[in-house]
């Protein structure tokens, strides 16, 4: 996708995610995510030609999201606003915009997994129409380094 969005703060838009945009991507991750991605996940999901999509401030990336598209299903992978701009209604833009462009790739069912603790995303999933569908036991490592439990992940799914 290469057009430019005007989204709900003034000089933010959306945009399509390029190898340029990695080490900016990567500042908001580790920022964001007690336990962040890698700089290769993010280069594997644009080899594989997921949606990738960054929240482009007047050249400031400000928040970034992945979503697999295939064989009628999309999988929103990773969701992330910057903490500085969380709260803003941008999280929701972009969730928006994903199940937007998953129905323009005949999807009809959206999948995620989500940290169980994760109250803030639980709500905005829910609140966008997603149910949760089952529990994984255990399947994300634990968000505190001194903890070695690791944190059930709470399945949702919604149709498009
Ligand atoms: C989850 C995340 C993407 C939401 O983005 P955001 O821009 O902060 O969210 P928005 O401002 O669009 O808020 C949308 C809704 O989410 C919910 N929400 C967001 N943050 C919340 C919080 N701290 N507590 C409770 N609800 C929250 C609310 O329902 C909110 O709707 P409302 O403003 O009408 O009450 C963002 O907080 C984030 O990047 N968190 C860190 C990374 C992460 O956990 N990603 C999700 C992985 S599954």
């Amino acid at each position: 996708m290469s057009a430019v969005m005007q989204i709900s703060q003034p000089n933010a838009a959306l945009r399509s995610m390029t190898r340029a945009d990695l080490a900016s991507v990567m500042e908001v991750e580790r920022a964001a995510y007690a336990v962040p991605w890698t700089e290769g996940i993010f280069r594997d999901c644009l080899s594989a030609g997921h949606c990738c999509l960054v929240v482009d401030r007047t050249g400031e990336l400000i928040g970034h999201a992945v979503m697999s598209v295939a064989v009628g299903e999309c999988h929103l992978l990773n969701i992330c606003i910057a903490p500085q701009a969380q709260g803003r209604g941008l999280g929701r833009r972009l969730l928006r915009r994903l199940l937007a462009l998953a129905r323009r790739r005949n999807a009809d069912t959206a999948f995620l997994e989500v940290r169980s603790s994760n109250r803030g995303a639980i709500a905005l999933y829910q609140s966008e129409g997603f149910d949760e569908i089952g529990l994984r036991k255990a399947y994300y490592p634990s968000a505190h380094p001194s903890d070695q439990r690791r944190e059930d992940a709470l399945m949702m799914a919604r149709a498009l």
